[in-house]
């Protein structure tokens, strides 16, 4: 390819459609804004410069852009003028007068690199003034349609409200996407008019002035149309959002990762798994989370930024920001809260809520239990029904439960507390002071035993309790 490569990314446009305060290019499919996506197609190509175009809720498009891609140019557009007016102020802003310009745009999330790069290399072989990346397509409504000759060479795209009945009747369309010669370019943009039904200048006119010039122009068609595709509202959102994911599911049982159900498996574009993950029904894998061999998920399951290891088990949970090690077990239904750390071969049961915390190699929390602020050791087992009282209405404080620890049934360790190793807590106990390794906790006073069989007349509703009647009979 050309070695000085210009990128030019329209992302001025209004997205009144999606009736959002987000803008249109923030909207995300498969856990990355549409101009996300974009950009990483982009920098697939290793270009030399890239300009974003911004200007609708440009607040918010242009550090969002810059945080992606930080040596980016933005080039701000105030009013929408037309394509052509985009891409003159992005021209102005870089600089450019040689080597080859892309212009993409900022809503075609399923854009793909090399379908970019095979579409520049076309274009710079043509030796083209100006090639469009074209589509054919059942629906050809609200498109520019291109326009060719008998011979089949390209005369020009015709915008949908300027077509003739005849030339609407043309199902090759421009996907908007352009690679032009720099110094062609630099040349048309001033020659290019605003007298066409809306006002406005189009950067497709630059192939009709090319042609009356007698330079070559190019039109390739991309048999996989969808790439071109741009989400105007969130109906269009969900649609490539839809088949995005099952472009990506597709990828990765091609990679050996066993999926029971496509259609309700949904993996975001950064997740990386590891051969032979078994993914059962309805599981969502989102952000970066990365899941090792042999490990089995869902069904019912949505892993955020989570990190499972190999030979893993995980039902019916929901982790953010999790480590879950090799060969532990998760749920069913199970809570993963940020800074949750599962150790080997452990356990974190059904209703069991973790946060901040360690639990070590082959510990356990089987049943029904809150583990926040913790620190758990290795091999403990933590009784059913155990709550870390972690929060004192002010501040959180840690617990501290040491290895080869057996806590009773239905405990209340009151944080900060530590529990040392080897000790045992007796049921129902309430831990407020530190328990010294290998001691015994009880807690509560001796049980009492109430006869309530034969209540007194005159205290019908009361409970008695054996010990008013000592002195009586
Ligand atoms: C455009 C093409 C059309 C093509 C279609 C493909 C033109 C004149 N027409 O039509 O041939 O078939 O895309 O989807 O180019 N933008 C700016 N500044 C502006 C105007 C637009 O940044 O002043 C951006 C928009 O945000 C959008 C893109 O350029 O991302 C396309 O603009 P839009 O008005 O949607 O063009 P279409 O009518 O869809
Ligand atoms: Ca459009």
């Amino acid at each position: 390819m050309a070695s000085d490569l210009t990128v030019i990314v329209l992302a001025a446009g209004g997205g009144t459609r999606m009736r959002s305060k987000t803008a249109k290019v923030l909207h995300e499919i498969g856990g990355r804004s549409m101009v996300g996506h974009v950009l990483a197609a982009v920098a697939a190509l290793a270009p030399t410069r890239v300009v974003a175009v911004v200007g609708h809720q440009r607040d918010q498009v242009g550090p969002h852009i810059q945080a992606l891609m930080p040596d980016v140019v933005l080039a701000v557009q105030d009013d929408q003028q037309g394509t052509g007016h985009a891409v003159r102020i992005a021209v102005d802003a870089a600089g450019t007068s040689s080597g080859t310009v892309l212009v993409v745009y900022g809503d075609t999330p399923l854009l793909r690199g090399d379908s970019l790069r095979d579409f520049a290399l076309e274009h710079e072989a043509a030796q083209s003034a100006v090639s469009v990346l074209s589509g054919v397509v059942d629906n050809p409504f609200g498109y520019g349609r291109i326009v060719r000759n008998d011979e089949g060479d390209v005369e020009g795209i015709v915008e949908e409200r300027d077509a003739t009945p005849e030339q609407r009747e043309i199902h090759e369309i421009g996907s908007g996407i352009f690679a032009f010669d720099a110094e062609f370019l630099v040349d048309v943009l001033p020659r290019i008019g605003n007298d066409n039904a809306k006002g406005e200048y189009y950067l497709t006119d630059t192939v009709g002035l090319a042609r009356e010039a007698g330079l070559t122009v190019g039109a390739f068609p991309l048999e996989d149309v969808i790439q071109t595709e741009g989400a105007n509202d969130r109906v269009q959102l969900a649609h490539l959002g839809r088949e995005l994911n099952r472009r990506i599911v597709e990828r990765w049982m091609r990679d050996g990762v066993t999926v029971m159900d496509p259609g309700t498996t949904w993996i975001e574009t950064d997740v990386r798994l590891a051969p032979d993950v078994i993914l059962l029904p309805n599981t969502q894998l989102l952000g970066a989370t990365v899941v090792g061999e042999d490990t089995v998920i869902g069904p019912d399951t949505s892993l955020k930024d989570c990190e499972i290891g190999a030979g893993a088990r995980v039902v019916r949970a929901h982790g953010e920001l999790a480590v879950v090690g090799d060969g532990a077990n998760v749920g069913p239904y199970a809570y993963l809260r940020p800074g949750t750390a599962l150790g080997l071969g452990g356990k974190i049961g059904t209703f069991v809520e973790t946060k901040n915390a360690t639990i070590g190699a082959g510990a356990k929390v089987p049943h029904l239990s809150y583990v926040g602020d913790a620190e758990i050791g290795e091999g403990t087992n933590i009784g059913a029904g155990t709550i870390f009282a972690n929060y004192d209405g002010t501040r959180k404080h840690r617990t501290t439960v040491g290895k080869g620890a057996k806590t009773g049934a239905n405990n209340t360790f009151v944080a900060p507390v530590s529990i040392g190793d080897g000790a045992m807590t007796g049921g129902g106990a309430v831990v407020r002071r530190d328990v010294p390794p290998g001691n015994l906790a009880v807690s509560g006073g001796p049980q009492r035993n109430l006869d309530r069989r034969v209540p007194r007349e005159s205290e019908p509703t009361s409970v008695r309790d054996p010990a008013d009647d000592e002195g009586e009979s």
